[in-house]
């Protein structure tokens, strides 16, 4: 049983947090914002995520939230620091809050006698850790990174709506240190998890975190310009993709073709990978034509929508889905941004359905219809599918015209007009 603080009370920071609970350690969350901390210490999940609320009922006894970071770092032993690292206007990432968190941090290490490990749990760029967080801990607390405190870096893998499942089931778990105690201690806060574990140096882990995220964004991107010439022959990608998957080198996971790729990571992180390398003057070309097909695949379904609404003037069409993916309220980057964007250029009345997302894309576009009531959505003159929650594969599709994003299977079989984007 180890004490633990967290830093940052978003996703990443509150499933990491309710997870080490879980397995029996104290834990400290801290945040800055005051209604987050009250949510937590009332046992209210400060964001939508499945089974987070079972975990903070469960371990009640564990966990407390603050905003005083004296208190947290001087009654715990690591610190987890898990703030966002948003995207600057160019790409690059956004280090505010990193380094508003290492400053913190480290003013309350130069008070603290016994030993203490920074873990940085925030994704950021190849070099962070040592050239920026590592210089902002030491000035603040007076004392030498790796001697007298330990410095380690452990990425997140969670993927939302399953991030709690993630946590506990996780592919590897990868720690980037150099001192032998923040090893030592890390590798026994992981002892129970029966998985890889990689020990490896600090701007490796940070590395593997980038190159794991732009290689999934990759296989997306790449299994929408194939779907692409799949539609054009008339041939069913998701054959293609399963026959192809088969193949044990190629792995048939990730490989869905649709509207393309959103959420909180990769679009950020593949931006952010660019700006690096073209900061040492490499010119990322795989990378920079993942982001542009990105961008160009969800305005297809526009032009599909268009062979059978020539002039979308006036017209109604409906929305299914407006989260980036199932299973979580989160819109951020969600391709359906750009796709109800145009509609709204070409002068379409939207009307729009979503499980959960609805309040959150309101406050991008207050101007379209949100209904609760998915009929509304349907009596429309034509839909887009643009998210694949479950709920839509018991919808009735029945005379409808249909143009699918997602590849809902009901959909395919029962409208009267269906056409999906790559097949
Ligand atoms: C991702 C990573 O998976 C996770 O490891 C990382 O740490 C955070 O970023 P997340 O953003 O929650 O997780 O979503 P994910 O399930 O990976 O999906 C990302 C986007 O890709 C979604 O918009 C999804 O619809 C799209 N996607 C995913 C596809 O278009 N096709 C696929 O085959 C898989």
């Amino acid at each position: 049983m180890v004490d633990i603080s967290v830093i940052g009370s978003g996703y990443v920071g509150i499933v990491t947090g309710l997870g080490f609970a879980e397995l029996g350690n104290r834990v400290i969350f801290v945040d800055i914002d005051t209604k987050k901390v009250e949510a937590i210490n009332n046992s209210i999940p400060p964001i939508f995520e499945p089974h987070l609320e079972d975990l903070m009922k469960r371990n009640r006894k564990r966990y407390y939230a603050t905003d005083n970071y004296d208190e947290a770092i001087l009654n715990s032993q690591i610190t987890f620091i898990c703030v966002g690292t948003p995207s600057n206007h160019d790409g690059s990432i956004n280090l505010e809050y990193v380094k508003s968190a290492a400053k913190n941090v480290g003013k309350v290490l130069e008070e603290k006698n016994r030993f203490h490990v920074v873990v940085v749990k925030s994704t950021v760029v190849p070099g962070t850790t040592e050239d920026v967080i590592t210089p902002i801990l030491e000035q603040n607390s007076d004392k030498e990174a790796f001697y007298d405190f330990g410095l380690a870096v452990n990425p997140e893998f969670l993927r939302e709506g399953s991030a709690v499942e993630d946590f506990f089931n996780p592919d590897r778990i990868v720690v980037g240190a150099k001192d032998e105690n923040s090893k030592n201690i890390l590798s026994k806060l992981y002892s129970s998890f029966d998985c890889p574990k990689l020990f490896v140096d600090i701007k490796t882990a940070e590395m593997i975190k980038y190159t794991s995220n732009a290689f999934l964004a990759t296989k997306i991107s790449f299994a929408n310009e194939i779907g692409n010439i799949c539609k054009k022959l008339g041939i069913d990608a998701y054959e293609v993709f399963r026959g192809v998957g088969l193949d044990h080198r190629i792995n048939p996971s990730f490989f869905r073709a649709g509207i393309g790729f959103g959420g909180s990571c990769f679009p950020k992180d593949v931006r952010a990978l660019i700006s690096k390398a073209e900061e040492l003057g490499e010119n990322p070309k795989i990378l920079k034509s993942v982001m542009r097909l990105n961008e160009e695949q969800p305005l297809k379904l526009i032009y599909i929508l268009k062979k059978y609404i020539p002039d979308l003037e006036n017209k109604t069409i409906g929305i299914l889905g407006l989260a980036f993916k199932p299973d979580t309220d989160d819109v951020r980057e969600s391709r359906a941004i750009p796709i109800i964007k145009k509609l709204i250029e070409e002068g379409a009345k939207v009307v729009a359905y979503d499980p959960v997302a609805n309040e959150n894309f309101k406050e991008i576009f207050p101007d379209i219809t949100y209904t609760t009531n998915v009929e509304e959505v349907l009596n429309a003159e034509a839909v887009l599918i643009l998210t694949e929650w479950e709920e839509f594969e018991r919808l009735d599709y029945t005379g409808k015209i249909i143009i699918d994003g997602r590849r809902i299977e009901k959909a395919k079989k029962e409208a009267k007009i269906y056409e999906g984007i790559c097949w």
